[in-house]
């Protein structure tokens, strides 16, 4: 019996080899579909793989006939209507550690280029100018970054925060003394995390309880000149917020690379030259996109053929 598995979104070539060497499978790639000719499209599909432009919702979910199973290549999976396929009995599947080491490079790249200006500097100078006054950078030696949500990426940023003699203080509600001591961070509340850091980087899911966690009371708590960086999912922090923080001269810079709504273009936010930012890249490098798209194959090919995602 022949699986059919289709492709909503791009994903790594190479990493899909393990649908295109399992026995059975056919597999679609249609990844210009808007969400009315993804309904017609999903019928007749076992398999669904997507990144994070296709959007699963309940109505889509209820046009698929087929569906056994939705692969998610990467962390998030806010873009499923889990609920919707929980009641289908559809069984959904991330990638949780592939694109961590991405996910966390970029954030450190966004923190340093935002520190230093680099991005406003580059334009500048491609508009023919050379001008050595306007981008007065921050070290970030003995500065202290810190963190709320301390998971896979959360901890991959502290140790490369580390490596740049930064302090460290984080907030997860799991976060333990042997964890922080072997980071040598510190651990705070959120209040305590919000007050003493001079970047703060959220890396938590985007949930109830997160979304606009960071907002006009929470900015009001940090200090004068703070700089702030979203390489997790928009609307963590209340974008109207921190536009209203960064005009009033609290806050000194942001580094964004997720948002609540994207594609982001023609936002307020971007006109700001305190704002810098990337059209959710954070997980886009061919190591990171082979892998994430490895793992979802591999679970796809074992749940459909010996019903367990799992290599036994
Ligand atoms: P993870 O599950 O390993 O870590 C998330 C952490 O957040 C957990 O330790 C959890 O305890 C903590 N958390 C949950 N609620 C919290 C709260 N209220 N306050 C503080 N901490 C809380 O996930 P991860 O792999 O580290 O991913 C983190 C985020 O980054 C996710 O939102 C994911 O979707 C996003 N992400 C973005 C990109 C990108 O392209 N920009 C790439 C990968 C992941
Ligand atoms: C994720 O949650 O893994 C990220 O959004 C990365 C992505 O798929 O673009």
């Amino acid at each position: 019996m022949a699986f059919k598995v289709l492709i909503s979104d791009p994903l790594s070539e190479d990493g899909i080899f393990p649908l295109r060497q399992a026995e059975g499978f056919e597999i679609v790639i249609d990844t210009d579909l808007t969400p009315d000719q993804l309904k017609d499209r999903i019928k007749g599909f076992d398999a669904l793989l997507v990144r994070s432009q296709t959007t699963v919702t309940k109505e889509l979910l209820d046009s698929a006939d087929q569906l056994k199973i939705i692969g998610r290549a990467g962390v998030g999976v806010d873009n499923i209507d889990l609920d919707a396929a929980t009641e289908k009995g559809i069984i959904v599947v991330n990638a949780p550690d592939g694109n961590t080491n991405s996910a966390a490079e970029h954030t450190v790249a966004m923190m340093m280029a935002m520190a230093r200006k680099i991005p406003q500097a580059f334009n500048s100078l491609k508009n023919n100018k050379w001008d050595r006054k306007s981008f007065l950078g921050v070290e970030l030696k003995d500065k202290t970054l810190g963190i709320i949500g301390l998971g896979r990426i959360g901890a991959e940023v502290a140790r490369r925060a580390k490596g740049q003699r930064m302090n460290v203080i984080a907030y997860d509600p799991f976060l333990t003394e042997e964890i922080a001591k072997k980071l040598g961070i510190e651990i705070g509340t959120v209040d305590e995390v919000l007050a003493a850091a001079d970047f703060i980087t959220v890396h938590t899911p985007l949930l109830k309880e997160t979304r606009r966690m960071i907002n006009k009371e929470a900015f009001e708590k940090m200090k004068d000149g703070v700089q702030i960086i979203n390489c997790a999912r928009g609307g963590i922090i209340d974008e109207d917020a921190l536009y209203d923080a960064i005009v009033a001269g609290k806050v000194a810079g942001a580094a964004l690379d997720v948002f609540e709504e994207e594609p982001f273009l023609d936002h307020k936010l971007l006109t700001l030259p305190e704002v810098i930012a990337t059209p959710h890249l954070g997980a886009s490098t061919i190591e990171a996109q082979e892998s994430v798209a490895v793992d979802v194959s591999r679970d796809v090919v074992n749940f459909l053929t010996i019903g367990s995602v799992r290599n036994p």
